[in-house]
């Protein structure tokens, strides 16, 4: 008899786990043939509501839904088959209560497969995060600038910069690291607190805008990619630089459908002769 080992995929506890070991890789994905060619390469791999800004145009991740968080995910799990994947909950499908949020979530891990779900919050969200991770749901956390709160915070900035700010974000980490989330994300926070964060809490801290002082990063694959050009946060860096190769391959297809020498011969079907 023969005992299959197949390799499994990581889990919410391996990326725990890796908090002192070694830096944690994760990069947002939305789409199966973009995480086929990302899985070997992350630990994690976050289908975020940065979707609705990335992909649909969207001014803001406010707009996005729990079916289109749920048709990326499925997506994203078709294309990994390594990386563990983790789901934001979109704006709306969890803030009402922790029920709410129970009800989401497992809506998110049984429809798609995946083996976690983000959510947005502080102090405010611990009761519901505790209520998750309780019940079978693991949960990353995400503090610091959380842009669902876009429209009473009013703005995309950098946060860290004052006592008042300090003392929340610090409180928001420590309760939703209390709360039993396996891992948080520290967005768009000045490097001396995302420092003190990281040394604090039990669990890695992954940044995006929070300095190399954290025990992981997360990129927006659109900017590591450089497809997204419209504008450049000073956190992002662009690994390639796509957006001029896909506007000349599109130049050039026109170009030579409008002079007729695409398609050519090798790309025609014809009846066999004889
Ligand atoms: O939605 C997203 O892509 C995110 C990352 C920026 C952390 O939340």
């Amino acid at each position: 008899m023969s005992v299959h080992t197949a390799k499994r995929r990581l889990a919410p506890a391996d990326i725990k786990a890796l908090k002192g070991e070694r830096p944690i890789v994760s990069l947002t994905a939305y789409t199966t043939p973009v995480a086929k060619l990302m899985d070997q390469h992350v630990d994690f791999m976050l289908v975020g509501d940065s979707l609705g800004m990335v992909l649909y145009g969207l001014d803001s991740t406010v707009g996005v839904t729990l079916e289109m968080m749920i048709a990326h995910g499925q997506a994203v799990m078709r294309g990994s088959s390594n990386a563990c994947v983790v789901v934001d909950l979109p704006f709306g499908s969890y803030q009402q209560s922790k029920e709410q949020a129970f009800a989401t979530a497992a809506r998110v891990l049984k429809e798609t497969g995946c083996s976690a779900i983000k959510l947005e919050g502080g102090a405010e969200m611990a009761e519901t995060v505790h209520f998750l991770t309780q019940r079978g749901i693991p949960v990353l956390g995400h503090v610091g600038l959380m842009p669902q709160l876009i429209n009473t915070t009013g703005g995309y900035r950098s946060l860290g910069r004052n006592d008042k700010e300090v003392e929340k974000i610090r409180k928001d980490a420590a309760a939703i690291d209390d709360a039993g989330a396996f891992a948080i994300v520290i967005e768009g926070t000045v490097e001396p607190l995302a420092r003190e964060i990281t040394g604090a809490v039990k669990v890695p801290t992954i940044g995006i805008g929070a300095s190399p002082a954290c025990d992981g990063q997360v990129l927006v694959v659109d900017d590591v990619l450089g497809i997204f050009t419209d504008f450049k946060p000073r956190f992002v860096k662009h690994f390639a630089n796509l957006a001029p190769l896909m506007s000349e391959a599109f130049a050039t297809y026109a170009q030579e459908v409008k002079a007729r020498s695409f398609p050519g011969p090798e790309h025609t079907f014809q009846l066999k002769k004889g």
